[in-house]
């Protein structure tokens, strides 16, 4: 049985008024025991929010990290090792506004989830299409590429120690949520090409579904099959919202 995980993206938000008040919000929710729950503040709350966590069942994670471990000089990155060192357990790998806006390609991708491992941390790799890609009938095949970058350059042991969230483009901060159908049928998809490579860590590996995530439509995703939990963006900036997906991930 995979352990589901519930993943809260804040991407670019929060100062330390909202950090604060949402860290309140957060140590008030009743969290499933059986369910992983990490937050991915912006670096610069990462020390904050895991002070403020303290014995509160959340891991922490940081939204990026450098292609390079260790220290050096590498103005305005910061590398896993770092992370770690603060107390970061997990970090996204990929995700499509990085992939798109910042222009993070495959190539910098491998490294960088490469370099996560190499400093202690669990990537979480995101892949997904846009709408023109899906709307072409190109899903499978685009998710497979991104994932498939990964698996040539590192191996399929190196999904042991990961996390994969798909992420269709078209469903991120759109309020448009794949269904649980379409959903299933991409995570089936990416499970079977790990499965060609290694069946036990196709088996192992946690599989979360991102895109307009909320309360209300979380449970029928997370009641896929091959749906392990969620990365959730917008509504992981409201505590008892993201309270309630945990919870719906619990049950
Ligand atoms: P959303 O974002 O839940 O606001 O759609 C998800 C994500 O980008 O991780």
């Amino acid at each position: 049985m995979r352990r589901p995980m519930v993943a809260g993206n804040w991407k670019m938000h929060g100062t330390r008024a909202s950090v604060a008040e949402l860290l309140k919000g957060l140590g008030s929710e009743a969290l499933p025991g059986g369910v992983d729950v990490v937050v991915f503040p912006p670096s610069l709350h990462v020390e904050r929010v895991i002070d403020g966590l303290q014995g509160a069942s959340i891991e922490v994670g940081a939204q990026n990290c450098a292609t390079q471990t260790g220290q050096g000089a590498l103005t305005g990155e910061i590398s896993s090792t770092q992370l770690a060192d603060a107390g970061c357990k997990l970090v996204l790998v990929g995700h499509s506004e990085r992939r798109q806006v910042i222009g993070e390609s495959d190539e910098v991708l491998v490294r960088k989830f490469e370099a996560a491992q190499a400093g202690g941390l669990i990537p979480v790799l995101c892949i997904g299409e846009t709408l023109a890609e899906r709307e072409a009938g190109k899903t499978l095949e685009v998710v497979g590429r991104q994932l498939s970058s990964v698996i040539d350059a590192l191996g399929i042991g190196a999904f042991a120690r990961a996390v994969i969230a798909y992420e269709p483009v078209w469903a991120i901060g759109t309020g448009l949520t794949a269904t649980p159908e379409q959903a299933q049928d991409v995570h089936a998809a990416i499970r079977a090409q790990l499965a060609v490579e290694n069946s036990e860590v196709a088996q192992g590996v946690r599989l979360l579904y991102g895109g307009s995530v909320k309360a209300a439509n979380a449970a029928e995703l997370f009641g896929m099959p091959d749906i392990d939990g969620g990365l959730i963006g917008g509504a992981s900036l409201n505590a008892d919202e993201f309270g309630a997906i945990c919870r719906a991930a619990g049950n």
